[in-house]
This record gives structure tokens, sequence and C-alpha cells, in this order.
């Protein structure tokens, strides 16, 4: 525990994201983040977050230092708000510098946000000297930002939404560690930020969307589908579910009033050619987050040569094949 009078605890972690296959489209309680479904997601190696946590009693206020630029208060406060959980645990008032690096682009519908708040979880636990569980961190985690939950976990997680009003029973763990042929082509269409968030734009569905109240259902359905197929290691089965969860989700948008989508040209163009992949033989199934990024799973075996043919559509820039990832682990500083 950091008393008043010591002056610094610090630590870095790295955290991954992850990419949902069942998807968490809204919030039965939004201050405690309490979804409405449980969701299932793989944590991908090549997009993660670096993050330091230095508590300081020289410091006045927090600081939050996002890829070189000093944060303004909005940001600010959000960070002050998640640490101020991990200070209540410690029985601190200890002020910090945060400082962190997104080697993903950040709010594009590349799930910054998941290994954002799980990066912070981990250094800001170890700058403390919390020792809090893994299963404690990804419910801290989530109070971030829900997918967060999910990227204190390697390989498939399960989120599980948990009971009524109790925080502590909505937490992910692992499912499947994911060491068979397995990859991710990321096609990153736009990296830009997006115009409404996965907060705003999930909150917008729930109050106003009618196609909402089929999702929940949906959910429990391709829940219990994808599950055995994981298992299975059957990849064909797991795509075929994940890709139908995810436009049923985007569906759900469409409904909304005013109706909006985080689709662009290009993402109908690399589901196009998804499409076309698959009735040439290839084992290739999309999903897609809250933003116009398309994420093609596949047979590692095929990744090559499926990112060989979207070269002939995108830049080679704009192609990124990821695997799974791991669970968050310190960095050194
Ligand atoms: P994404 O699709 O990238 O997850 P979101 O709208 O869910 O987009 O979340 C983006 C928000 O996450 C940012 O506006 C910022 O508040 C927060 N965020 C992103 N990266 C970091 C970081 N490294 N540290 C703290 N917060 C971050
Ligand atoms: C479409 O976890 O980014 O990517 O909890 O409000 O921070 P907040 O939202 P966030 O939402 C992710 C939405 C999604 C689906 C998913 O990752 O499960
Ligand atoms: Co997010």
């Amino acid at each position: 525990m950091i008393q008043p009078n010591q002056p610094k605890g610090s630590a870095t972690y790295r955290a991954h994201t992850n990419i949902a296959l069942i998807k968490y489209w809204g919030k039965r309680d939004q201050a405690l983040f309490l979804p409405v479904t449980s969701s299932l997601s793989l944590t991908l190696d090549a997009f993660y977050t670096d993050t330091q946590v230095t508590f300081d009693t020289q410091l006045a206020h927090d600081r939050f230092i996002l890829d070189g630029q000093e944060q303004e208060t909005s940001q600010v406060a959000k960070v002050s708000a998640f640490l101020d959980r991990f200070r209540a645990f410690a029985q601190t008032d200890c002020r910090a510098l945060v400082t962190s690096t997104n080697h993903v682009p950040t709010a594009a519908g590349l799930a910054s946000s998941a290994s954002a708040y799980a990066a912070l979880a981990c250094a800001t636990n170890a700058a403390l000297g919390l020792d809090l569980s893994q299963r404690q961190l990804s419910i801290l985690a989530r109070q971030g930002s829900g997918s967060a939950s999910r990227s204190l976990f390697g390989g498939f997680v399960i989120w599980h939404a948990g009971q009524g009003e109790d925080s502590d029973s909505s937490y992910a763990e692992p499912f499947e560690a994911a060491e068979w042929d397995l990859a991710m082509l990321v096609v990153m269409v736009n990296k830009g930020t997006k115009k409404i968030s996965s907060r705003q734009g999930m909150a917008l569905t729930m109050e106003t969307s009618p196609f909402y109240a089929l999702w929940p259902d949906e959910v429990a359905k391709d829940l219990a589908a994808i599950q055995p197929a994981i298992l299975a290691h059957d990849l064909a089965s797991v795509g075929q579910i994940a890709e139908h969860n995810a436009m049923k989700m985007h569906a759900t948008m469409i409904a909304a009033n005013p109706s909006f989508s985080y689709w662009e040209a290009d993402s109908l163009k690399a589901m196009d050619l998804v499409r076309q992949l698959r009735q040439e033989g290839f084992t290739a199934y999309f999903t897609m987050d809250a933003g116009p990024n398309v994420k093609v799973l596949c047979p590692a075996s095929q990744a090559e040569a499926i990112r060989d043919r979207f070269m002939t559509e995108f830049d080679s820039k704009q192609l990124a094949v990821a695997y799974p990832g791991p669970a968050p682990y310190p960095i050194n500083d």
C-alpha cells in the first residue's frame, strides 16, 4: 500500500485488444457498465496499449499523456474516475501520471478502449502494490470500458453478463486457449476517429431501435452455438455464427432513430471480397465493430493468401494479419 508520504510507485503494462465474435451491445446499468448480454471475444497479438502509471505525492492533479499528447480535462476526468476506484482500495489519495501509447488506432472501432483500460487496470494495481486477482481486475477494467473486461485474458474469452445490480458477478474469464490454426486479417478501411463512440451508439440503439428487443435472445442463441464450435476447432461454424451475430448488431443500429451506421463504402467492398473468397473455397468470415474496419477470421494457414487477395483492392498499409494474443504482462519502463 502507498502511504501518503511515500514518494513513488510506478508500473508499466502491455495489454492487447480483443475483437468480439459475439458482441456486447447495450448496458443494463450505465454507471456500473453492466451489459445486457454476455459476450465472447478473441484477444489479438498485433494490437495493444502500453501504459505506465506513476503515483507521485508531488502531483496536485492526475495527468494523462496519450501518444505524447497531454490530454484535455474530459479525458483526464475519465482516467481519474477510474484511478479513484483503485485509490479507494489502497486507501490513498495520491495523484498519478499516466503515460500511454496505443499500438492500435484510437477510437476507430479497433478496440483501443479494451486494451487501454486493461493496461491501465494492471499498471495501477501493480503501481499501488494491490495484488488484486485477474477477476477483480476484469471487474474494474469493465468500469472503464466494457470490452476491457475481456482484455485481461488471452485467447478466446467470455464475459459473463452477471446478475441484476451485482457488479461482482459481471467479469470475464478465459474460454479456450486459441492455440490452433487461427488468424484475423484486419482491414483498416479508415483509422480516423469515429463520430459516434461505442458508448453513444449502443445507448442510442437501446433507446430507439425497435429491433433491439430481439438482440438479447439472438446473443443467447449465438453464444450457445459458438462455444461447442470453438471447443471443436470448427472454424467454419465459428465464423458463420460470428458473422451473423455482427450483422444482427449492425441491423439494430440501422433501425435506430435517427438511423446510423459505422459502415463505409470500403467496408462493403471488404465484406464482398470475403464472400467471394468463400466461393473460391477459403474459410473466411468477417466481423465488424463500432467503426468501418473489417476483421476477417480465417485459418492462419490461409491468412497470407487471403491478405494477398486483399492487396488487389486495398493498400498493404491497410492490412494487418493478427494471431491470438496473450493476457496483459509487465514491461520495462
Ligand atoms: P474503440 O473502438 O477504439 O474502442 P471507443 O469509442 O470504445 O473506441 O473508445 C475510445 C476511447 O477510449 C477514447 O476516446 C479514450 O477515451 C479511451 N482510450 C483510448 N485509448 C486510451 C488509452 N491508451 N488510455 C486511456 N484511455 C484510452
Ligand atoms: C461493438 O467496450 O467500447 O466493439 O463499454 O461504452 O466503453 P463502452 O463500450 P465498448 O463497446 C464495444 C462494442 C463493440 C462490441 C464488443 O466489443 O463486444
Ligand atoms: Co471501445
